[in-house]
């Protein structure tokens, strides 16, 4: 593994399943791995707010035996009181890891950068990567056998989407996503996903359409319309996304069996239908705790047999 964890293309696929595989022995027996971070220090920076992110963090660190430490988006205020590399230069002194919600993804590039101690990226403007890994881990555990899936998007083309794309890459899954015209993945995000899955089995297909995409797929993935930090272009991203829910009628499209995917938080009525969110193919919870193994994992890749500084 790198010094970070800031992008699923910048892992290999070796990687990719090392840590899905560490995820699942985590998860089974949690108690062998008690002290496998033992008095580790996280630091836990914020510029967003954060329900899922900040929990399993903080647990997962406490259940490996080491702290954590929250730091608010008023605490740092990273650009104004002052630089991102002097947070790490202070920060990288008196922890052992750095886990970091920002908006501009260079400043997460920036910060790994600077400091001598891993930076993990817990959601960027572009990217969400650990949400990725939980929500292939849930596909795994749902679904069996990477290769063989096909996973729909359904909404707007933002961080979420961009790391289930470099996700499926690696897995060499396939993925369909029907995006409003104006709101479709980052074309540079695609090329490299497109690159990372040219060997793997990886298929993309992109287009507009949310019933074509969602047609015989195994899984159906929304995530709001409005993400954190576009709060204002909320009342035209509802008109311009409200062809986009996923309810019954879209579900049944897919394959029967096919589960539903959120991120959360969720907006029953605007992405979702309540019925579909709280239906028997919902598996949203799943995905939620599953982010504790699948960072569990992260965290001793990077920080198990780490020292401090020097
Ligand atoms: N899915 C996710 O990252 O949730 P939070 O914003 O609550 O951390
Ligand atoms: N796309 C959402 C994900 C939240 C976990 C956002 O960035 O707000």
């Amino acid at each position: 593994m790198n010094k970070d964890f800031i992008s699923i293309h910048d892992i290999s696929r070796y990687e990719f399943f090392e840590l899905l595989d560490v995820a699942r022995k985590v998860k089974a027996e949690p108690e062998a791995f008690r002290k496998a971070l033992k008095d580790k220090i996280l630091a836990m920076i914020f510029e967003k707010p954060s329900l899922r992110t900040r929990m399993t963090f903080e647990v997962g660190m406490i259940e490996l035996g080491g702290h954590a430490s929250y730091l608010s988006p008023a605490e740092i205020q990273i650009g104004k009181r002052e630089t991102v590399e002097d947070v790490g230069r202070n920060l990288e002194r008196w922890v052992d890891g750095i886990m970091i919600r920002t908006f501009a993804h260079d400043n997460v590039v920036r910060l790994a950068r600077t400091a001598a101690i891993p930076v993990i990226n817990a959601l960027s403007d572009l990217l969400h990567p650990c949400q990725a890994m939980a929500d292939f881990f849930t596909l795994q555990e749902h679904k069996g056998d990477l290769g063989r899936l096909r996973l729909a998007w359904v909404g707007d083309g933002n961080n979420v989407c961009h790391s289930l794309m470099f996700a499926a890459a690696k897995a060499g899954a396939s993925m369909s996503a029907a995006t409003p015209p104006g709101h479709e993945p980052d074309p540079e995000i695609v090329r490299l996903a497109r690159e990372d899955g040219r060997e793997t089995g990886f298929h993309l297909e992109l287009g507009t359409d949310p019933g074509a995409a969602a047609r015989g797929a195994d899984a159906i993935y929304s995530d709001v319309w409005a993400s954190m930090g576009q709060e204002s272009e909320r009342e035209e991203r509802l008109r311009t996304f409200a062809p986009y829910q996923v309810n019954d009628a879209l579900m049944a499209e897919a394959k029967p069996e096919a589960v539903f995917m959120h991120c959360l938080p969720a907006h029953r009525g605007e992405e979702v239908a309540a019925s579909v969110m709280d239906g028997p193919r919902s598996v949203v919870f799943d995905q939620a705790e599953n982010r504790l193994h699948v960072q569990k994992a992260i965290l001793l890749a990077l920080m198990g047999k780490r020292k401090r500084h020097g």
